[in-house]
């Protein structure tokens, strides 16, 4: 079977894991220190902050802030992560379409659904690819509102040339297991405002001052330490800090692979009408994490079962948050979210993927409408483009 995701890891991730055993800094050590430099310079954030999942990054992102109001915004077509850390931190939850074409917010309902309660803003990058980021800051701040990115799929990506992570106030990364870089679990948060950044630090490190490892660089190892605040065990350790810097090293390659895999999906669905991929941005740059097409709702499901008896796995990202049980009192008013995500299907993507299994899952797409004439996936309304 040709799973939906593979993470690319070898010989580099297990030098380094073996160099993080060796030296028996295991936990929080100098090699995190050494990724999160590296992260920094590779994509130029001024403060970044290694975590233990994307999930923690986001959280911290919201108590190291100073926030005013009563709720987050967040788009319903993704990961229940997004929404978790408003309620975590006691914010009522506020749903913002998104654009059918590429699933990312839409600047347009936010600018319709924002109000003076509004605390934060968090869109999310859908796929790798960077949302409108810029119109989203202008409308969240003219309304005393932080822009929170969720970077989870969108490693190392640009807007308009600009790193993303760093055009909203917090941009907060996963590297978990099927992300485009992963360190097996973990995240980062970055921020370009050094007060959050020095919280948000302290926090992930449960409010302890100094690190064992911190203490021991110094010319005495002093066993002192002060708990300053409340905090949590958010950090990120040596080993997967480790496989962090061998993937850091090998993410253009990485990214090579995965835009070649796209351009080879995207050649041959130009000449199916009822398979449509979301739409590329040229002004931004993609990280290729989910490669996601449209295709006729009716036939979505069939679909998936056809790929999985040719051994090609398929998946949906996302079936919109608020339709999960936890969210039963949730009934927003999103149309674009209910039409389009009956519409959606996730294609394998990874580095790993050879040209012969590209070719599998294409022939094993193209294969279904043997005989049949499908029709193109209904249009959904699509405001003026970007
Ligand atoms: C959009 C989105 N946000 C947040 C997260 C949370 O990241 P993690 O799994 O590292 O906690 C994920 C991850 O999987 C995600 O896809």
């Amino acid at each position: 079977m040709i799973p939906v995701a593979k993470p690319d890891v070898g010989d580099r991730e297990l030098k380094q894991i073996k160099e993080a055993l060796e030296t028996g800094w295991i936990g929080l050590g100098p090699k995190v220190d050494e990724f999160e430099s590296e992260f920094s310079r590779q994509f130029n954030h001024e403060q970044v902050i290694a975590t233990n999942s994307g999930t923690s990054a986001l959280d911290l992102s919201i108590k190291a802030s100073e926030l005013s109001g009563s709720e987050i915004l967040i788009p319903p077509v993704t990961w229940v992560s997004t929404a978790f850390v408003a309620w975590y931190n006691n914010y009522e939850i506020g749903w913002v379409d998104v654009e059918p074409d590429t699933l990312n917010m839409s600047p347009d309902a936010l600018q319709e659904r924002i109000t003076h309660e509004t605390a934060a803003v968090i869109p999310v990058h859908y796929g790798g690819q960077p949302s409108e980021i810029d119109a989203i800051v202008d409308i969240a701040h003219n309304h005393d509102a932080i822009v929170i990115e969720d970077c989870a799929h969108a490693v190392g990506t640009t807007f308009h040339d600009k790193p993303i992570g760093s055009i909203g106030d917090i941009g907060c990364f996963s590297f978990q297991a099927t992300k485009p870089l992963t360190t097996g679990e973990g995240g980062a948060l970055v921020t370009d405002d050094e007060d959050v950044a020095s919280q948000a630090r302290l926090m992930s490190k449960l409010g302890v001052n100094q690190s064992t490892h911190e203490r021991s660089e110094e010319e005495r190892y002093s066993w002192y330490y002060e708990v300053k605040d409340v905090g949590y065990k958010y950090f990120m350790h040596d080993i997967s800090a480790g496989m962090g810097l061998a993937q850091l090293e090998r993410l253009p390659e990485m990214r090579t692979r995965r835009n070649e895999i796209a351009d080879a999906y995207r050649d041959r669905f130009e000449e199916l009408d009822w398979v449509i991929p979301l739409r590329d941005k040229d002004h931004v740059t993609h990280a290729r994490y989910n490669y996601t097409v449209r295709v006729p709702s009716e036939h979505r499901d069939h679909i998936i079962q056809h790929l999985e008896e040719h051994d090609v796995g398929a998946s949906v990202h996302y079936m919109p948050v608020y339709k999960h049980p936890v969210f039963e009192d949730h009934n927003p008013d999103v149309p674009v979210t209910e039409t389009v995500w009956e519409q959606i299907l996730t294609l394998p993507m990874s580095s790993t993927f050879t040209d012969e299994e590209v070719a599998t899952v294409i022939d094993a797409i193209a294969s279904y409408d043997d005989g049949q004439s499908i029709n193109a996936p209904e249009q959904v309304s699509v405001k003026p483009e970007n």
